[in-house]
């Protein structure tokens, strides 16, 4: 059985957001009380698309006080934590894949008064990990691969949170156990089940016409 540490956080993702509307897209999340803002940047490098950069999160940081949280979905992500950090993010996740000396980035997020992420995809196994669970605040297990909104849950990836969730278990550790692509509100029960207490959502939040009350009941489970 899995032993749920931390509160339920939904990080609706602006990435399925109106692209011409980005400040219309923080208010609709502001006023839906998720409280997070996730923010999909990408390369055209390490995933397939091309999204923004630290200049959008300074902008958006200077509409919200919602919690930032910024997933780097870029190469050598290590170059870029310190812009990202000046840019007012308060959570950066960079990719396992992305970065050969993770322990001494994640420590850097630290040191800049961030909480560290690190995030695997879906063929990363999550015993890559074992040895820098001190150092993670949050560990977001992709459910799809990277680059995409609108993409279905690959149901494997769950087994993984299940997995991660009896480490974090065994090392009495609380950091956050995010999923990231493909969550609505039934894969989102799914997730929570396996262990995950952080849940992305981008098209079932930006697709909801009732949105308040998709964040609250997310929030329950
Ligand atoms: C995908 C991104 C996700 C994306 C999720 O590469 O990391 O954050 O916004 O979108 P949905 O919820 O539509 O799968
Ligand atoms: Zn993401």
């Amino acid at each position: 059985m899995i032993i749920k540490v931390n509160k339920t956080i939904v990080s609706p993702s602006i990435l399925a957001a109106d692209y011409s509307d980005f400040k219309g897209a923080i208010s609709q999340i502001d006023d839906s009380g998720a409280g997070w803002v996730h923010m999909d940047v990408m390369d055209g490098s390490f995933v397939p698309n091309i999204t923004f950069g630290p200049e959008l999160v300074r902008a958006l940081r200077a509409k919200t006080k919602a919690i930032l949280d910024i997933h780097l979905m870029i190469v050598r992500p290590g170059s870029f934590i310190r812009q990202f950090s000046e840019a007012g993010a308060d959570n950066i996740t960079f990719h396992y894949e992305a970065e050969t000396h993770s322990q001494k980035y994640l420590t850097e997020i630290r040191n800049l008064g961030c909480k560290a992420g690190i995030s695997l995809v879906p063929s990363t196994p999550c015993s890559v990990l074992e040895d820098i669970l001190p150092y993670i605040d949050i560990a977001l297990i992709m459910t799809v691969n990277p680059g995409f909104g609108g993409q279905s849950l690959i149901p494997e990836c769950l087994k993984k949170v299940e997995k991660l969730a009896v480490m974090r278990e065994k090392a009495r550790l609380n950091f956050r156990i995010s999923v990231d692509g493909g969550i609505n509100e039934k894969t989102a029960k799914d997730a929570i089940s396996a262990g995950a207490d952080t849940l992305v959502m981008g098209s079932a939040f930006f697709g909801s016409s009732e949105k308040k009350e998709l964040i609250a009941n997310l929030q329950k489970l």
